[in-house]
């Protein structure tokens, strides 16, 4: 694999972006909102800027990588010539099986189609194309630059081959990877981590104790880096909510049913830190 598309240049796709040019790759980027596509290169430049003050990159390293970003407007023009294609779109099945109809018909027959979904079917999405043995899930975790972990999904039709080229791109970028069996909702982390957060927003809403102390208590009892509703606030309220839908869709089972609290956070725009204000303020 040379030269990935990424779809989606939001908080995951920002952070994939930045560790495929830190391995060395050619990467393409598009996203639907121009102002999202216009904040990219300004957005990892920083993030360079920041490795080169701890001494970790040079300049001459940094101005490499930048000049292997091509951001792109036209997902026609973004998908020619790709090996690989990661979409780290918005959490929502709709959005995903139409961008995965339309990069079946744009890419070459060749080209692996791959989803950074949090928790949406695989198998779902590979349906919306006529290469489901080419699509897989590449679940990476946030910040991406941070967190080892890289997480891959065969659907039921996928190929071990576009699994195995996939980990091996994993394994390239410095990730554990993890491979999953089955594609089931959630897969492994976030099935155990999301209900988890779900259930401290739980035990805020009933008033058993304050956001402050739900945080301390499970980073100082649990050895958490940080408390699952500071975690909820880094990874969007919006998409712990949609996890949890999803969760719950599919299980059909109650234990899953999302908080309200935590819709209605939702409803009131208090996304976590993206938004300026969730469970804490920033
Ligand atoms: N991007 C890049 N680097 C970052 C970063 C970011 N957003 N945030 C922190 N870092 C780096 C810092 O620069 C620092 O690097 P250094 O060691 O080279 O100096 C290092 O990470 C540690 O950062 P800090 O000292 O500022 O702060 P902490 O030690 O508190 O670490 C944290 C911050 C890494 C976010 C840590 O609190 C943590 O690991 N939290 C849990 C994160 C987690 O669970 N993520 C998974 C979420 S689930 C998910 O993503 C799945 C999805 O589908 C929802």
């Amino acid at each position: 694999m040379k030269k990935i598309l990424v779809v989606g240049t939001g908080q995951m796709g920002g952070g994939i972006i930045q560790v495929l040019l830190q391995g060395g790759y050619r990467v393409n980027a598009y996203d639907a909102v121009a102002a999202a596509l216009a904040a990219l290169k300004p957005k990892i430049g920083k993030a360079f800027d920041k490795l080169k003050e701890k001494g970790k990159a040079d300049d001459a390293q940094i101005n490499g990588w930048l000049d292997s970003l091509t951001t792109c407007d036209s997902l026609e023009a973004a998908a020619a010539d790709i090996d690989l294609v990661i979409e780290a779109a918005t959490e929502n099945v709709d959005l995903k099986i139409s961008l995965f109809k339309k990069l079946d018909e744009l890419c070459a027959k060749n080209t692996i189609l791959a989803s950074n979904t949090s928790s949406i079917s695989i198998t779902k999405i590979a349906a919306a194309t006529k290469r489901p043995e080419k699509v897989t899930g590449m679940h990476f975790f946030n910040p991406v630059p941070v967190m080892k972990l890289l997480e891959i999904i065969p659907g039921l039709h996928t190929a071990e081959e576009t699994c195995g080229a996939c980990q091996a791109l994993g394994e390239k970028l410095g990730k554990t990877v993890v491979r999953i069996n089955i594609d089931a909702p959630g897969f492994v982390v976030n099935r155990i981590l999301v209900p988890m957060i779900n259930e401290a927003v739980l035990v805020l809403q009933e008033g058993i104790t304050g956001a402050d102390a739900i945080d301390k208590a499970m980073a100082a009892g649990a050895n958490h880096p940080m408390g699952p509703l500071a975690l909820s606030d880094l990874i969007g309220n919006d998409t712990v909510l949609a996890i949890m839908q999803v969760l719950y869709d599919e299980f059909q089972d109650p234990k899953y049913r999302p908080a309200l609290l935590l819709k209605r956070m939702v409803a009131a725009g208090k996304l976590g830190r993206k938004s300026g204000e969730g469970f804490f303020p920033y």
